[in-house]
Protein backbone atom coordinates (compact mmCIF):
# COMPACT_ATOMS: atom_id res chain seq x y z
CA UNK A 1 0.00 0.00 0.00
CA UNK A 2 1.20 3.26 -0.85
CA UNK A 3 2.34 5.80 1.89
CA UNK A 4 -1.52 7.65 2.35
CA UNK A 5 -0.66 11.36 3.74
CA UNK A 6 -2.12 12.91 0.56
CA UNK A 7 -4.80 9.89 -0.08
CA UNK A 8 -5.43 10.20 3.52
CA UNK A 9 -7.23 13.86 3.34
CA UNK A 10 -9.78 13.07 0.50
CA UNK A 11 -11.92 11.31 2.99
CA UNK A 12 -10.67 11.70 6.30
CA UNK A 13 -9.33 15.04 5.56
CA UNK A 14 -7.19 16.29 8.63
CA UNK A 15 -8.89 14.84 11.62
CA UNK A 16 -8.55 11.33 12.39
CA UNK A 17 -5.74 10.78 10.17
CA UNK A 18 -2.89 9.74 12.17
CA UNK A 19 -1.73 8.83 15.91
CA UNK A 20 -0.40 6.06 17.63
CA UNK A 21 -4.39 4.12 17.96
CA UNK A 22 -3.52 3.84 13.71
CA UNK A 23 -2.71 0.51 12.71
CA UNK A 24 -4.36 -0.64 16.03
CA UNK A 25 -7.96 0.71 14.43
CA UNK A 26 -6.78 -0.44 10.92
CA UNK A 27 -8.45 -4.11 9.01
CA UNK A 28 -6.64 -3.92 6.49
CA UNK A 29 -4.15 -6.86 7.34
CA UNK A 30 -7.67 -8.93 7.25
CA UNK A 31 -9.08 -6.91 4.40
CA UNK A 32 -7.48 -7.84 1.05
CA UNK A 33 -9.90 -10.96 1.08
CA UNK A 34 -12.78 -8.52 0.87
CA UNK A 35 -11.69 -7.15 -2.02
CA UNK A 36 -13.10 -8.47 -5.06
CA UNK A 37 -16.16 -8.51 -2.47
CA UNK A 38 -16.04 -4.45 -2.27
CA UNK A 39 -15.70 -3.72 -5.70
CA UNK A 40 -18.76 -6.20 -6.75
CA UNK A 41 -21.05 -4.06 -3.70
CA UNK A 42 -19.34 -0.54 -4.85
CA UNK A 43 -20.87 -1.87 -8.33
CA UNK A 44 -24.26 -2.93 -7.44
CA UNK A 45 -24.61 0.24 -5.31
CA UNK A 46 -23.21 2.30 -8.06
CA UNK A 47 -25.44 1.34 -10.26
CA UNK A 48 -28.62 1.50 -8.16
CA UNK A 49 -27.92 5.03 -7.34
CA UNK A 50 -27.59 6.20 -11.04
CA UNK A 51 -30.82 3.90 -12.07
CA UNK A 52 -32.80 5.46 -9.18
CA UNK A 53 -30.99 8.85 -10.32
CA UNK A 54 -29.67 9.78 -7.12
CA UNK A 55 -26.12 9.65 -8.88
CA UNK A 56 -26.22 10.93 -12.92
CA UNK A 57 -25.04 7.78 -15.46
CA UNK A 58 -21.72 10.33 -15.82
CA UNK A 59 -20.95 10.45 -12.87
CA UNK A 60 -21.61 6.66 -12.73
CA UNK A 61 -19.47 5.74 -15.49
CA UNK A 62 -16.72 7.91 -13.95
CA UNK A 63 -16.67 5.76 -11.22
CA UNK A 64 -17.62 2.32 -12.39
CA UNK A 65 -14.78 2.94 -14.52
CA UNK A 66 -12.08 4.23 -11.85
CA UNK A 67 -13.42 0.59 -9.67
CA UNK A 68 -12.20 -1.03 -12.91
CA UNK A 69 -8.69 0.50 -12.60
CA UNK A 70 -9.10 -0.03 -9.05
CA UNK A 71 -9.29 -3.79 -9.43
CA UNK A 72 -6.61 -4.07 -11.93
CA UNK A 73 -3.95 -2.18 -9.98
CA UNK A 74 -5.07 -5.11 -7.13
CA UNK A 75 -5.51 -4.45 -3.92
CA UNK A 76 -1.57 -3.91 -2.49
CA UNK A 77 -1.91 -0.72 -4.99
CA UNK A 78 -4.69 0.49 -2.88
CA UNK A 79 -3.93 3.76 -0.67
CA UNK A 80 -3.34 3.85 2.67
CA UNK A 81 -7.34 3.75 5.28
CA UNK A 82 -8.61 2.60 7.98
CA UNK A 83 -10.20 0.04 6.27
CA UNK A 84 -10.56 -1.33 2.76
CA UNK A 85 -13.80 0.44 2.40
CA UNK A 86 -11.74 3.56 3.19
CA UNK A 87 -9.18 2.95 0.85
CA UNK A 88 -11.19 1.91 -1.98
CA UNK A 89 -13.34 5.14 -2.20
CA UNK A 90 -10.25 7.15 -1.84
CA UNK A 91 -8.66 5.74 -4.42
CA UNK A 92 -11.81 6.35 -6.76
CA UNK A 93 -11.41 10.24 -5.77
CA UNK A 94 -7.99 10.27 -6.41
CA UNK A 95 -8.77 9.08 -10.18
CA UNK A 96 -12.40 10.76 -10.38
CA UNK A 97 -11.66 13.79 -8.20
CA UNK A 98 -14.21 14.78 -6.14
CA UNK A 99 -17.33 13.61 -7.94
CA UNK A 100 -16.56 10.20 -6.97
CA UNK A 101 -17.26 11.07 -3.25
CA UNK A 102 -20.69 10.50 -4.47
CA UNK A 103 -20.47 6.48 -4.44
CA UNK A 104 -20.93 6.75 -0.84
CA UNK A 105 -24.18 8.79 -1.17
CA UNK A 106 -26.96 6.68 0.51
CA UNK A 107 -24.70 4.35 2.70
CA UNK A 108 -22.47 3.76 5.12
CA UNK A 109 -19.23 1.59 5.75
CA UNK A 110 -21.60 -0.13 8.11
CA UNK A 111 -23.95 -2.13 5.58
CA UNK A 112 -20.87 -2.17 3.03
CA UNK A 113 -19.03 -4.03 5.05
CA UNK A 114 -21.37 -6.47 6.02
CA UNK A 115 -22.50 -6.85 2.65
CA UNK A 116 -18.84 -7.84 2.01
CA UNK A 117 -18.95 -9.93 4.54
CA UNK A 118 -21.70 -12.10 3.70
CA UNK A 119 -20.98 -12.22 -0.04
CA UNK A 120 -16.98 -13.50 0.99
CA UNK A 121 -18.57 -15.60 3.50
CA UNK A 122 -21.08 -17.28 1.43
CA UNK A 123 -18.15 -18.24 -1.27
CA UNK A 124 -16.40 -19.66 1.81
CA UNK A 125 -19.27 -22.00 2.39
CA UNK A 126 -19.81 -23.11 -1.06
CA UNK A 127 -15.71 -24.05 -1.46
CA UNK A 128 -16.61 -25.88 2.18
CA UNK A 129 -19.33 -28.29 0.63
CA UNK A 130 -17.25 -28.81 -2.23
CA UNK A 131 -14.49 -29.82 0.16
CA UNK A 132 -16.58 -32.17 2.21
CA UNK A 133 -18.38 -33.74 -0.75
CA UNK A 134 -14.95 -34.45 -2.55
CA UNK A 135 -14.26 -36.12 1.29
CA UNK A 136 -17.46 -37.91 1.08
CA UNK A 137 -16.66 -39.19 -2.31
CA UNK A 138 -13.19 -41.12 -0.89
CA UNK A 139 -14.71 -42.32 1.83
CA UNK A 140 -17.24 -44.18 -0.82
CA UNK A 141 -15.06 -45.09 -2.53
CA UNK A 142 -12.90 -47.43 0.29
CA UNK A 143 -16.29 -48.51 1.14
CA UNK A 144 -16.79 -49.62 -2.32
CA UNK A 145 -13.64 -51.45 -2.49
CA UNK A 146 -14.04 -52.65 0.62
CA UNK A 147 -18.00 -54.11 1.36
CA UNK A 148 -16.41 -57.39 2.26
CA UNK A 149 -13.25 -56.44 4.06
CA UNK A 150 -13.68 -57.95 7.83
CA UNK A 151 -12.26 -55.66 10.68
CA UNK A 152 -12.29 -55.34 14.27
CA UNK A 153 -15.06 -52.56 15.13
CA UNK A 154 -14.80 -51.19 19.05
CA UNK A 155 -16.37 -49.46 21.69
CA UNK A 156 -14.27 -47.78 24.73
CA UNK A 157 -11.26 -48.52 22.23
CA UNK A 158 -11.96 -52.37 23.21
CA UNK A 159 -12.72 -55.48 20.51
CA UNK A 160 -16.32 -55.27 20.44
CA UNK A 161 -17.82 -56.97 17.08
CA UNK A 162 -16.59 -57.78 13.66
CA UNK A 163 -17.56 -55.09 10.96
CA UNK A 164 -16.41 -53.92 7.48
CA UNK A 165 -13.85 -51.26 6.45
CA UNK A 166 -16.81 -49.85 4.40
CA UNK A 167 -19.36 -49.70 7.16
CA UNK A 168 -16.94 -47.91 9.35
CA UNK A 169 -16.17 -45.51 6.14
CA UNK A 170 -19.50 -44.71 5.50
CA UNK A 171 -20.62 -44.11 9.58
CA UNK A 172 -17.97 -41.15 8.46
CA UNK A 173 -19.68 -40.39 5.17
CA UNK A 174 -23.24 -40.00 7.22
CA UNK A 175 -21.69 -37.87 10.05
CA UNK A 176 -20.29 -35.41 7.00
CA UNK A 177 -23.65 -35.28 4.94
CA UNK A 178 -25.13 -34.06 8.14
CA UNK A 179 -21.87 -31.12 8.30
CA UNK A 180 -22.79 -30.75 5.19
CA UNK A 181 -26.24 -29.69 5.89
CA UNK A 182 -25.59 -27.79 8.31
CA UNK A 183 -23.16 -25.28 5.95
CA UNK A 184 -25.83 -25.42 3.08
CA UNK A 185 -28.22 -24.12 5.85
CA UNK A 186 -25.78 -21.71 6.97
CA UNK A 187 -25.38 -20.66 3.40
CA UNK A 188 -28.90 -19.77 3.28
CA UNK A 189 -28.94 -17.64 6.29
CA UNK A 190 -25.60 -15.61 4.72
CA UNK A 191 -27.19 -15.63 1.29
CA UNK A 192 -29.07 -12.38 2.37
CA UNK A 193 -28.64 -8.21 2.00
CA UNK A 194 -28.11 -5.94 4.32
CA UNK A 195 -27.34 -3.25 1.68
CA UNK A 196 -29.35 0.01 1.81
CA UNK A 197 -29.55 -0.09 5.58
CA UNK A 198 -26.64 2.73 6.07
CA UNK A 199 -25.41 3.02 9.40
CA UNK A 200 -28.42 1.51 10.85
CA UNK A 201 -30.90 4.38 10.26
CA UNK A 202 -32.09 3.70 6.62
CA UNK A 203 -31.59 6.68 4.60
CA UNK A 204 -33.97 9.51 2.90
CA UNK A 205 -32.93 8.42 -0.86
CA UNK A 206 -34.38 6.52 -2.55
CA UNK A 207 -32.89 3.47 -2.58
CA UNK A 208 -34.10 -0.04 -4.21
CA UNK A 209 -32.78 -2.61 -2.17
CA UNK A 210 -34.06 -5.24 -3.56
CA UNK A 211 -32.03 -4.46 -6.56
CA UNK A 212 -28.59 -4.00 -5.12
CA UNK A 213 -29.62 -7.54 -3.60
CA UNK A 214 -30.24 -8.95 -7.09
CA UNK A 215 -27.33 -7.54 -8.46
CA UNK A 216 -25.16 -9.21 -5.98
CA UNK A 217 -26.80 -12.97 -5.98
CA UNK A 218 -28.48 -12.41 -2.56
CA UNK A 219 -31.26 -14.17 -2.07
CA UNK A 220 -33.54 -11.58 0.00
CA UNK A 221 -33.30 -8.23 1.62
CA UNK A 222 -32.64 -8.25 5.39
CA UNK A 223 -35.56 -5.98 6.51
CA UNK A 224 -35.03 -4.07 9.80
CA UNK A 225 -31.81 -1.93 8.80
CA UNK A 226 -30.70 -1.54 12.36
CA UNK A 227 -30.67 -5.70 12.92
CA UNK A 228 -28.86 -5.40 9.35
CA UNK A 229 -25.83 -3.97 10.43
CA UNK A 230 -25.20 -5.27 13.86
CA UNK A 231 -26.37 -8.85 12.77
CA UNK A 232 -23.03 -11.19 12.50
CA UNK A 233 -25.12 -14.39 13.63
CA UNK A 234 -24.19 -15.91 9.50
CA UNK A 235 -20.75 -16.13 11.23
CA UNK A 236 -21.59 -17.55 14.78
CA UNK A 237 -23.71 -20.27 12.74
CA UNK A 238 -20.94 -21.43 9.85
CA UNK A 239 -18.27 -21.31 12.61
CA UNK A 240 -20.47 -23.58 14.11
CA UNK A 241 -21.24 -25.65 11.72
CA UNK A 242 -17.11 -25.78 10.94
CA UNK A 243 -16.76 -26.68 14.26
CA UNK A 244 -19.25 -29.80 13.95
CA UNK A 245 -17.47 -30.65 10.77
CA UNK A 246 -13.96 -30.34 13.13
CA UNK A 247 -14.96 -32.69 15.23
CA UNK A 248 -16.53 -35.37 12.44
CA UNK A 249 -12.77 -35.07 11.00
CA UNK A 250 -11.16 -35.56 14.69
CA UNK A 251 -12.95 -38.71 15.18
CA UNK A 252 -12.08 -39.74 11.48
CA UNK A 253 -8.58 -38.53 11.65
CA UNK A 254 -8.15 -40.16 15.67
CA UNK A 255 -9.55 -43.64 13.99
CA UNK A 256 -6.95 -43.49 11.39
CA UNK A 257 -4.19 -42.59 14.07
CA UNK A 258 -5.04 -45.79 15.78
CA UNK A 259 -5.37 -48.38 12.60
CA UNK A 260 -1.98 -46.85 11.76
CA UNK A 261 -0.73 -48.12 15.45
CA UNK A 262 -2.55 -51.33 14.72
CA UNK A 263 -1.52 -51.72 11.43
CA UNK A 264 -5.13 -52.30 10.41
CA UNK A 265 -4.00 -49.24 7.51
CA UNK A 266 -0.98 -48.07 5.62
CA UNK A 267 -1.01 -44.45 5.18
CA UNK A 268 0.21 -43.26 1.95
CA UNK A 269 3.87 -41.89 2.80
CA UNK A 270 2.57 -38.44 1.41
CA UNK A 271 0.20 -38.24 4.22
CA UNK A 272 2.74 -39.39 6.98
CA UNK A 273 6.16 -38.41 8.66
CA UNK A 274 9.30 -39.71 9.85
CA UNK A 275 11.69 -39.15 13.12
CA UNK A 276 14.45 -36.63 13.06
CA UNK A 277 16.01 -39.49 14.93
CA UNK A 278 14.63 -42.84 14.57
CA UNK A 279 15.38 -43.78 11.09
CA UNK A 280 12.84 -46.60 11.35
CA UNK A 281 9.33 -44.23 12.01
CA UNK A 282 6.39 -43.72 10.13
CA UNK A 283 4.54 -41.18 11.88
CA UNK A 284 0.59 -40.25 11.17
CA UNK A 285 1.36 -36.49 11.64
CA UNK A 286 -0.88 -35.06 8.94
CA UNK A 287 -3.80 -36.70 10.42
CA UNK A 288 -2.67 -35.66 14.10
CA UNK A 289 -2.65 -32.22 12.40
CA UNK A 290 -6.59 -32.84 10.86
CA UNK A 291 -7.32 -33.84 14.60
CA UNK A 292 -5.64 -30.59 16.49
CA UNK A 293 -7.72 -28.53 14.14
CA UNK A 294 -10.71 -28.94 16.09
CA UNK A 295 -9.01 -26.88 18.51
CA UNK A 296 -8.48 -24.06 16.11
CA UNK A 297 -12.55 -24.47 15.20
CA UNK A 298 -13.94 -24.18 18.82
CA UNK A 299 -10.99 -21.71 19.56
CA UNK A 300 -12.44 -19.68 16.74
CA UNK A 301 -16.06 -20.27 17.65
CA UNK A 302 -15.48 -19.34 21.33
CA UNK A 303 -13.52 -15.97 20.04
CA UNK A 304 -16.26 -15.21 17.73
CA UNK A 305 -19.21 -15.47 20.43
CA UNK A 306 -17.32 -13.34 22.88
CA UNK A 307 -16.22 -10.95 20.72
CA UNK A 308 -20.55 -10.36 19.87
CA UNK A 309 -21.54 -11.03 23.31
CA UNK A 310 -23.55 -7.91 24.64
CA UNK A 311 -22.93 -5.38 22.07
CA UNK A 312 -25.60 -2.99 22.03
CA UNK A 313 -26.83 -2.22 19.11
CA UNK A 314 -26.20 -0.92 16.27
CA UNK A 315 -22.43 -0.77 14.61
CA UNK A 316 -19.69 -1.42 17.50
CA UNK A 317 -15.81 -1.83 15.83
CA UNK A 318 -15.93 -4.68 18.25
CA UNK A 319 -17.93 -6.31 15.06
CA UNK A 320 -14.14 -5.55 13.03
CA UNK A 321 -12.25 -8.05 15.26
CA UNK A 322 -15.20 -10.64 15.14
CA UNK A 323 -14.87 -11.73 11.27
CA UNK A 324 -11.26 -12.93 11.57
CA UNK A 325 -11.90 -15.36 14.06
CA UNK A 326 -14.18 -16.89 11.20
CA UNK A 327 -12.07 -16.46 8.83
CA UNK A 328 -9.70 -18.48 10.44
CA UNK A 329 -12.08 -21.07 11.25
CA UNK A 330 -13.21 -21.53 7.81
CA UNK A 331 -9.69 -21.72 6.09
CA UNK A 332 -8.26 -24.23 8.90
CA UNK A 333 -11.02 -26.29 8.48
CA UNK A 334 -11.31 -26.33 4.78
CA UNK A 335 -7.61 -27.26 4.93
CA UNK A 336 -8.21 -30.35 7.11
CA UNK A 337 -10.91 -31.49 5.15
CA UNK A 338 -9.30 -31.28 1.76
CA UNK A 339 -5.84 -33.56 3.50
CA UNK A 340 -8.20 -36.01 5.56
CA UNK A 341 -9.76 -36.92 2.17
CA UNK A 342 -6.45 -37.10 0.48
CA UNK A 343 -5.22 -39.19 3.44
CA UNK A 344 -8.37 -41.89 2.85
CA UNK A 345 -7.77 -41.74 -0.80
CA UNK A 346 -4.40 -42.94 -0.70
CA UNK A 347 -4.35 -45.36 2.15
CA UNK A 348 -4.73 -49.37 1.81
CA UNK A 349 -6.35 -51.36 3.73
CA UNK A 350 -4.65 -55.05 4.05
CA UNK A 351 -7.52 -57.16 4.46
CA UNK A 352 -6.00 -60.44 5.63
CA UNK A 353 -4.44 -58.50 8.69
CA UNK A 354 -7.62 -57.19 9.05
CA UNK A 355 -10.08 -60.09 9.22
CA UNK A 356 -6.95 -62.13 11.36
CA UNK A 357 -7.55 -59.36 13.95
CA UNK A 358 -11.44 -58.88 13.42
CA UNK A 359 -12.03 -61.92 15.94
CA UNK A 360 -9.84 -60.96 18.91
CA UNK A 361 -11.42 -60.45 21.97
CA UNK A 362 -14.15 -63.01 21.25
CA UNK A 363 -16.11 -60.36 19.44
CA UNK A 364 -18.03 -62.83 17.62
CA UNK A 365 -19.77 -63.45 21.71
CA UNK A 366 -22.74 -61.06 20.99
CA UNK A 367 -23.58 -62.60 17.73
CA UNK A 368 -23.46 -66.21 19.49
CA UNK A 369 -25.55 -64.41 22.05
CA UNK A 370 -28.27 -63.41 19.44
CA UNK A 371 -27.88 -67.00 18.06
CA UNK A 372 -29.15 -68.65 21.39
CA UNK A 373 -31.66 -65.82 21.43
CA UNK A 374 -33.07 -66.57 18.16
CA UNK A 375 -33.45 -70.36 19.46
CA UNK A 376 -35.52 -69.28 21.85
CA UNK A 377 -33.16 -68.42 25.41
CA UNK A 378 -34.29 -65.32 26.73
CA UNK A 379 -31.38 -63.12 25.65
CA UNK A 380 -30.32 -62.22 29.22
CA UNK A 381 -29.50 -65.90 29.69
CA UNK A 382 -27.60 -66.30 26.77
CA UNK A 383 -26.04 -63.57 27.72
CA UNK A 384 -25.03 -65.62 30.70
CA UNK A 385 -24.00 -68.74 28.71
CA UNK A 386 -21.73 -66.71 26.64
CA UNK A 387 -19.93 -64.90 29.13
CA UNK A 388 -19.27 -68.21 30.74
CA UNK A 389 -17.75 -69.52 27.64
CA UNK A 390 -15.38 -66.44 27.27
CA UNK A 391 -13.84 -67.85 30.65
CA UNK A 392 -13.65 -71.17 29.01
CA UNK A 393 -12.00 -70.01 25.89
CA UNK A 394 -14.35 -68.81 23.49
CA UNK A 395 -15.15 -71.87 21.01
CA UNK A 396 -17.52 -74.37 20.29
CA UNK A 397 -16.41 -76.82 23.36
CA UNK A 398 -16.66 -74.01 25.62
CA UNK A 399 -19.87 -72.90 24.54
CA UNK A 400 -21.23 -76.41 25.46
CA UNK A 401 -20.17 -76.74 28.79
CA UNK A 402 -21.27 -73.71 29.36
CA UNK A 403 -24.97 -74.41 28.07
CA UNK A 404 -24.12 -77.39 30.42
CA UNK A 405 -24.18 -75.99 33.80
CA UNK A 406 -26.13 -72.61 33.08
CA UNK A 407 -29.58 -74.27 31.09
CA UNK A 408 -28.79 -77.80 32.23
CA UNK A 409 -28.38 -79.37 28.28
CA UNK A 410 -26.10 -79.20 25.83
CA UNK A 411 -25.63 -76.45 22.79
CA UNK A 412 -26.98 -79.47 19.92
CA UNK A 413 -29.97 -79.58 22.00
CA UNK A 414 -30.57 -75.82 20.80
CA UNK A 415 -28.56 -75.12 17.18
CA UNK A 416 -26.77 -76.63 14.47
CA UNK A 417 -23.45 -76.62 15.53
CA UNK A 418 -22.74 -75.10 11.99
CA UNK A 419 -24.81 -72.42 12.92
CA UNK A 420 -22.87 -71.93 16.56
CA UNK A 421 -19.82 -72.54 14.53
CA UNK A 422 -20.83 -69.48 11.84
CA UNK A 423 -21.89 -67.29 14.39
CA UNK A 424 -18.39 -67.42 16.01
CA UNK A 425 -16.69 -66.93 12.04
CA UNK A 426 -16.47 -62.89 11.95
CA UNK A 427 -16.58 -63.01 8.29
CA UNK A 428 -20.43 -65.02 8.79
CA UNK A 429 -20.54 -63.04 12.14
CA UNK A 430 -20.90 -59.79 9.96
CA UNK A 431 -22.68 -61.25 7.06
CA UNK A 432 -25.67 -62.00 9.09
CA UNK A 433 -25.84 -58.75 10.65
CA UNK A 434 -27.90 -57.86 7.77
CA UNK A 435 -30.65 -55.26 9.41
CA UNK A 436 -30.61 -51.45 7.83
CA UNK A 437 -27.93 -49.77 8.59
CA UNK A 438 -25.88 -52.68 9.80
CA UNK A 439 -22.43 -54.14 8.10
CA UNK A 440 -23.59 -57.04 6.33
CA UNK A 441 -22.66 -56.25 2.82
CA UNK A 442 -25.93 -56.29 1.27
CA UNK A 443 -27.13 -53.76 3.75
CA UNK A 444 -23.50 -51.61 2.92
CA UNK A 445 -24.61 -51.37 -0.79
CA UNK A 446 -27.89 -50.16 0.47
CA UNK A 447 -26.15 -47.59 2.30
CA UNK A 448 -23.62 -47.21 -0.11
CA UNK A 449 -25.85 -46.34 -2.18
CA UNK A 450 -28.05 -43.66 -0.79
CA UNK A 451 -24.57 -42.02 0.27
CA UNK A 452 -23.57 -41.86 -3.25
CA UNK A 453 -27.02 -40.32 -4.24
CA UNK A 454 -26.99 -37.64 -1.19
CA UNK A 455 -23.68 -36.86 -2.43
CA UNK A 456 -24.39 -35.68 -5.86
CA UNK A 457 -27.24 -34.10 -4.60
CA UNK A 458 -25.26 -31.49 -2.32
CA UNK A 459 -22.75 -31.22 -5.08
CA UNK A 460 -25.78 -30.29 -7.09
CA UNK A 461 -27.49 -28.01 -4.23
CA UNK A 462 -23.99 -26.37 -3.92
CA UNK A 463 -23.56 -25.99 -8.07
CA UNK A 464 -27.30 -24.12 -8.02
CA UNK A 465 -26.40 -22.19 -5.41
CA UNK A 466 -23.15 -20.95 -7.24
CA UNK A 467 -24.52 -21.08 -10.37
CA UNK A 468 -27.07 -18.36 -9.50
CA UNK A 469 -24.43 -16.56 -7.78
CA UNK A 470 -22.89 -16.37 -11.34
CA UNK A 471 -25.99 -16.17 -12.59
CA UNK A 472 -26.02 -12.74 -10.74
CA UNK A 473 -21.99 -11.53 -11.07
CA UNK A 474 -22.80 -11.68 -15.09
CA UNK A 475 -26.02 -9.27 -14.89
CA UNK A 476 -23.94 -6.78 -12.98
CA UNK A 477 -21.26 -6.84 -15.46
CA UNK A 478 -23.84 -6.64 -17.83
CA UNK A 479 -24.86 -3.36 -15.93
CA UNK A 480 -21.56 -1.78 -15.41
CA UNK A 481 -20.13 -2.31 -19.03
CA UNK A 482 -23.55 -0.09 -20.27
CA UNK A 483 -22.11 3.02 -17.91
CA UNK A 484 -18.27 2.72 -18.92
N1 LIG B 1 -13.54 -2.04 8.95
C1 LIG B 1 -14.81 -1.91 9.61
C2 LIG B 1 -15.30 -3.32 10.03
O1 LIG B 1 -14.77 -4.27 9.59
C3 LIG B 1 -15.75 -1.25 8.68
C4 LIG B 1 -16.89 -0.51 9.34
C5 LIG B 1 -16.45 0.73 10.00
N2 LIG B 1 -17.60 1.46 10.48
C6 LIG B 1 -17.55 2.38 11.43
N3 LIG B 1 -18.66 2.92 11.78
N4 LIG B 1 -16.42 2.73 11.96
O2 LIG B 1 -16.22 -3.44 10.79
Amino acid sequence: MSDGEDSETVVRRERFAGGPARSFLSSMEFDDRLFEADLAVDRAHVVMLAEQDIIDTADAGAILDALDDVEHEGFEALPDGEDIHEAIETAVIERVGPEGGRMHTARSRNDEVAACLRYQYRAALLEAVDTVVAAREALCEVAEEHTETVMPGYTHLQPAQPTTVAHWALSYEAALARDTERLLDAFDRTNRSPLGSAAFAGTPFDVDRERTAELLGFESVLANSMDAVSARDFLVEGSAAFAGLATTLSGLAEDLVVFANKGFVELDDDYASTSSIMPQKKNPDTLELVRSTAGDAYGGLQGLLTTLKGLPRAYNRDLQNASPHAWRVADAVVEATDVAAGAVATAEWPAEDLEAAAGEGFSTATGVADLLAMHGIPFRTAHEVVATAAERGADYDALDSACEDVLGEGIDSLAEREAVEAALDPTASVASRDSAGGPAPEAVAETLAAALEGCEAHADAATARADSLAAAEEVLVEEVASYV
